[in-house]
């Protein structure tokens, strides 16, 4: 047993007891941060919606939620965040969009974990200067849904890196923030389901399919652009709606498209196009580190096939990707 299995185990025991591991984060919060501040990055996905429930119960108005778009979430993504956020919970929450920030940094970097790492890095540094513009005194720490797969994949506690993920390892040395609070580290996804049920969130986004941290950007093959990211956006959205009208939904844990960055011959309107390649994948997972592909009717996809590339411009061919992981990851980077 390496020290990461065996700070899982002290943590959450054998079997999982949601009730019992709310009680216990919220004391174990209440116990690190004191009377101090914390900071929370929010995405709107299942993870760090569940750290943020938990942190209001158990610091109240100590809590300040951010949540930062970096021109690489989904459409839409933004204004439903604050609806359900602020709206629905009253979460004090903080939108910043450094779109323009982010495709400046990110720009003609292709290597994936240099992208991977150049938005992590990104992605810290808006949030502390938020810390220090914020009229909220002195901030302490920085709240993160990191879960475990992350720590495991991340090379955490004597495991192999598969992936660097969003900050997990810690913060760079001349960011204010002393540490990090990360309430749900040592769960499953479907954990932290369960415990996000059982603190009242709404069925429809504790069942939410994970979106990484980079969101779009590992689906975004080569340079980031916004053209290359909002074609992405439209075809994902066609992607994931027809899943969702055909009731497919059910069957797949995470589906998405991918912006190949290959370009191939089509023809609109009786005229050569040249256009990208859209990838559609849906997949069947229990906890993320292994996953089958879910088999969509035939059917289905050649007509979701055809929609994209007649809706969406600059696509003009899409493929499906039938790939289990291993040997494949689930992200394409
Ligand atoms: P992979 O691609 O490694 O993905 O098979 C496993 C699960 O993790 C999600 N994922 C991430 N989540 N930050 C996250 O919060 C990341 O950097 C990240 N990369 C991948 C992925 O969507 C899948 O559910």
């Amino acid at each position: 047993m390496n020290q990461a299995e065996k700070e899982r185990l002290a943590r959450v025991g054998r079997t999982f007891n949601a009730k019992k591991y709310i009680a216990e984060e919220i004391e174990a919060i209440r116990k690190q941060v004191g009377n101090r501040k914390v900071l929370l990055a929010m995405s709107g996905g299942v993870d760090s919606s569940v750290c943020a429930v938990l942190l209001q119960k158990a610091i109240g108005k100590q809590l300040v939620c951010v949540f930062v778009d970096h021109g690489c979430m989904r459409l839409n993504e933004a204004k439903a965040v604050k609806k359900v956020f602020k709206g629905k919970f009253g979460i004090n929450l903080i939108q910043i969009d450094a779109e323009a920030r982010f495709l400046k940094k990110a720009k003609g970097i292709t290597d994936p974990e240099l992208k991977r790492k150049c938005i992590g890095g990104a992605f810290i540094k808006v949030f502390a200067d938020v810390a220090r513009d914020l009229k909220f005194g002195d901030i302490d720490f920085l709240g993160q849904g990191t879960i475990y797969p992350d720590i495991i994949e991340s090379g955490v506690g004597g495991n192999k890196a598969v992936k660097a993920h969003h900050n997990v390892g810690g913060l760079p040395k001349d960011i204010i923030f002393k540490g990090l609070v990360e309430p749900v580290k040592y769960l499953y996804k479907d954990e932290v389901r369960k415990v996000g049920k059982l603190l009242g969130i709404p069925e429809e986004m504790v069942m939410r399919q994970p979106f990484p941290g980079p969101g779009l950007a590992v689906r975004c093959i080569g340079e980031l652009t916004k053209e290359k990211l909002d074609i992405l956006r439209q075809a994902d959205f066609i992607f994931r709606d027809e899943m969702k009208k055909a009731k497919l939904d059910r069957k797949a844990q995470q589906f998405f498209a991918i912006n190949s960055n290959v370009k191939a011959v089509g023809v609109k309107n009786g005229a050569r196009t040249y256009g990208y390649v859209i990838a559609i994948r849906a997949i069947s997972t229990q906890q993320f580190v292994k996953a089958g592909v879910v088999e969509l009717p035939f059917k289905f996809v050649t007509k979701v096939a055809e929609k994209i590339a007649t809706k969406v411009k600059g696509v003009n061919r899409v493929v499906w990707d039938v790939t289990p992981k291993p040997p494949a990851t689930i992200e394409w980077e």
